[in-house]
């Protein structure tokens, strides 16, 4: 996306506390799913809690777009599904700004019988589906790229089952597979190099798929029916990121987050957060269809310790990252993060644009082809952040600003509403001036 006119600028003022409870709003993840499994489902689905995030919003315009009934009632998403057959849509399916919606749904498509167009945002546009379309013709599909990118138009046909070993962590091309192996001709097992979110694993069975794990690779048999079900969206962790990385900045901090979602597979912001100098206390936690959801409570420890991320550990700390660079600057010994090169691929290039805004608040930072190492004990000052209109970079280096030294001027915050539009109305709450 470009970011050379911004339509919102904010203003963030340095704090001296952070305190107070949230329920955390439901996860944007979780929100595509539930949106596009029932929209391929029989019946009439009711989702509480769904994301109120641009993103998952995209998702449910495309169900739309393919036949799908949505319906807002109070607090209650009622999706009422296509019975497992789209209908052709009238135009082309608008995926905004989110990755997710475009490599997942085409998925869900390369089994229809039909021709689907999709288009996104100038940041979507630019983003790699070579990814997706190698297994999805592997199964039969025919997809048209634009030098590997969006406007993507996937041409449906029944599709026939493969093995498949994703060749990069990523929990959207292992999802396009499963979502295509459903629909697929025989039983489709996918292995997965390094283990990424399994959201999509619980919400097939939720709604009635049968999924196994046999020595380690996900099977799935093809000609499966899905049932409509009522489900509640856990909170997003990483929406609660940004405000879990602010309890750790403040002596006094103390955070209470109810509603939060705790999948194992995107809690390990909880060990980095203790491992950093964080108290958790976890006062209550409980199971809904496959995904873990609780309350938590933070307090900020002694010393804001650094730390190494690399390996495994990267790919489960993607969406974090950001948020976890901006603080660094505050911390005893520096972060280094590797083998992070994904984050070049994201909404933005997220290594250059951290570095770029870390820079510009007066931060000593090195920047690597898959990283970045951010020395510890420095003070920051107030700056003005471009956020190459990435919600998640906008939201970072609020957090950052709130230990600067002088007010900083957010450039193209809006676009925290891609995933967290109360993000700006919570940080005025939790904050203490
Ligand atoms: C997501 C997976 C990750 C993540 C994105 C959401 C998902 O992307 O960065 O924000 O919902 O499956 P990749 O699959 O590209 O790693």
């Amino acid at each position: 996306m470009s970011s050379g006119s911004f339509a919102s600028t904010r203003v963030v003022r340095p704090a001296h506390g952070f305190r107070g409870s949230l329920i955390v709003p439901g996860d944007k993840s979780i929100s595509h799913r539930y949106a596009m499994l029932a929209g391929l489902a029989v019946g009439t689905s009711r989702i509480t809690n769904f994301s109120t995030g641009a993103d998952p919003h995209s998702s449910l315009a495309c169900m739309e777009s393919l036949g799908a009934t949505v319906k807002t009632v109070g607090p209650v998403i009622e999706v009422t599904g296509t019975a497992g057959s789209f209908s052709q849509p009238k135009s082309d399916l608008d995926c905004g700004n989110s990755g997710s919606t475009m490599r997942m749904l085409a998925g869900l498509v390369a089994a229809q019988q039909g021709t689907f167009t999709f288009v996104g945002d100038a940041s979507l546009t630019v983003r790699p589906m070579q990814r997706i379309r190698g297994p999805l013709e592997q199964m039969g599909a025919r997809i048209d790229l634009t030098e590997g990118h969006a406007p993507m138009i996937v041409h449906g046909s029944e599709l026939t089952a493969i093995d498949f070993e994703t060749p990069i962590a990523s929990a959207q091309v292992k999802t396009a597979v499963l979502f295509a192996g459903l629909q697929a001709k025989g039983t489709t097992s996918i292995a997965e190099a390094v283990r990424t979110r399994d959201h999509s694993e619980h919400a097939l069975r939720a709604f009635g798929a049968t999924l196994e794990r046999n020595d380690g690779r996900l099977v799935i048999e093809g000609g499966q029916k899905l049932n409509a079900i009522d489900l509640t969206v856990p909170g997003d962790m990483s929406s609660a990121a940004f405000f879990l990385c602010a309890a750790l900045l403040f002596e006094d901090s103390n955070l209470v987050l109810d509603g939060l979602g705790m999948n194992p597979t995107r809690a390990t912001l909880l060990d980095v957060i203790t491992a950093m100098g964080g108290v958790i206390k976890v006062l209550d936690v409980q199971e809904k269809h496959g995904e873990m959801m609780g309350t938590i409570q933070v307090n900020c420890g002694r010393t804001l310790k650094g730390i190494e991320i690399s390996g495994s550990l990267t790919a489960q700390l993607i969406d974090e990252l950001p948020v976890i660079a901006a603080i660094a600057p505050y911390t005893d010994t520096g972060v280094k993060i590797r083998d992070a090169k994904e984050l070049r691929v994201k909404e933005s290039d997220r290594i250059a644009l951290v570095v770029k805004n870390l820079r510009a608040m007066g931060a000593e930072v090195t920047e690597h082809e898959d990283g970045m190492d951010i020395p510890g004990g420095q003070t920051l000052c107030g700056g003005v952040i471009d956020s190459g209109l990435d919600h998640r970079i906008a939201m970072a280096f609020s957090i950052a600003a709130l230990r600067a030294e002088g007010e900083t001027e957010i450039h193209g915050a809006e676009a925290a509403s891609i995933s967290f539009p109360e993000f700006f109305t919570y940080l005025d709450e939790l904050a203490i001036r």
